[in-house]
């Protein structure tokens, strides 16, 4: 080494080469030199990047500097620029653990939701009362929506997830846990709501919960002969996710009022349509306008609809 420029020299303390460069060679300041041989040997600037120490990642650029006499090449030196990228490859490691790391979280987190069900369960298997083991089977059923979108959320990277993933299972929890055998219901969805941030995803699927259950449970009730059930959802160009539940069971009561419902399923919906979401909600009886392929409507009245409007704004 010939001369080191005084940003060189304050560099190479920084990396721990604290020799005077000056009459050393780079094997004994301790930088590889395979990139100089590179060099020297293809007559052409070599950049190689090497790990110095555990945390320190040097980014070496070394120009021969070349003498041509006639035909003859030959090198008389060269310089050596050394770069300290310590900071930007321990960002590159960090970013891709992050993606790792969340996904690990979404994993624990489903897992400790699933023991919380579980523990649920055996609660509900020593309860006699019908009114406490139908309130804690409903809580499962809510649990069990959180973790499906957690169970998602661990296999894809990144924090958004496509939503028909977890339409798709929760329509099949739904289909499994609500049904009964002399009242068959029919469950379909039409169209996929896109790519979702967990913020929308969750909540909005702890209320599509809520509305199949209420289909279920309010369309189809005891002594009813069942029927349909249909979601449909669909992005608008402006930001705006549009999420339909239809049943054709028996429809509203008469004096059916959204703002005095004091039930807990259409208040959950409510609370986290208007302020989790900051979405609309309506809720109106079906008419045979509202009919289509999957859901056919057989007079005005018979079945309900609820419509929700929720803005995906990006975070
Ligand atoms: N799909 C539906 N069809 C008919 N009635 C419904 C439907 N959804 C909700 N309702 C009415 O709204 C009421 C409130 O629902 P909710 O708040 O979920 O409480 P719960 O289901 O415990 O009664 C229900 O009791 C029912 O009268
Ligand atoms: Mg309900």
């Amino acid at each position: 080494m010939r001369y080191a420029s005084p940003n060189a020299v304050s560099a190479m303390h920084r990396v721990g080469i604290s020799a005077n460069a000056v009459g050393q060679t780079l094997a004994e300041l301790g930088i590889a030199e395979t990139a100089a041989r590179h060099a020297f040997e293809r007559l052409e600037p070599v950049v190689e990047e090497f790990e110095q120490t555990a945390d320190v990642t040097l980014l070496t650029r070394t120009i021969p500097t070349l003498k041509r006499t006639g035909r003859q090449v030959s090198v008389t030196g060269g310089v050596v620029l050394l770069r300290d990228v310590s900071e930007l490859r321990r960002r590159d490691r960090l970013l891709l653990t992050k993606d790792a790391t969340i996904r690990e979280i979404h994993h624990r987190v489903k897992n400790n939701l699933q023991t919380i069900s579980s523990l649920l369960r055996l609660q509900v298997r020593r309860l006699k009362s019908e009114e406490a083991i139908s309130a804690i089977t409903e809580s499962v059923r809510r649990i069990r929506t959180i973790a499906l979108v957690h169970e998602t959320l661990s296999r894809e990277a990144g924090e958004d997830i496509s939503f028909i993933e977890i339409v798709r299972p929760l329509l099949r929890l739904v289909e499994e846990g609500l049904q009964s055998a002399d009242r068959p219901v029919k469950f379909s969805v039409i169209g996929d709501g896109g790519r979702l941030p967990a913020t929308i995803a969750t909540p909005l699927s702890v209320v599509i919960l809520e509305l199949l259950q209420n289909a279920v449970d309010h369309g189809f009730p005891e002594g009813s002969k069942g029927g349909s059930v249909l979601v449909t959802l669909g992005q608008s160009g402006d930001g705006q996710l549009s999420v339909r539940v239809i049943d054709n069971g028996q429809g509203l009561k008469s004096d059916f009022e959204m703002a005095k419902v004091t039930g807990l399923g259409l208040s959950i919906v409510r609370t986290l349509v208007t302020t989790e979401l900051a979405g609309t909600i309506q809720m109106r009886a079906a008419t045979v306008a509202d009919s289509t392929k999957e859901l056919k409507i057989a007079r005005d009245g018979d079945g309900t609809v609820v419509d929700l409007e929720i803005p995906i704004v990006g975070e």
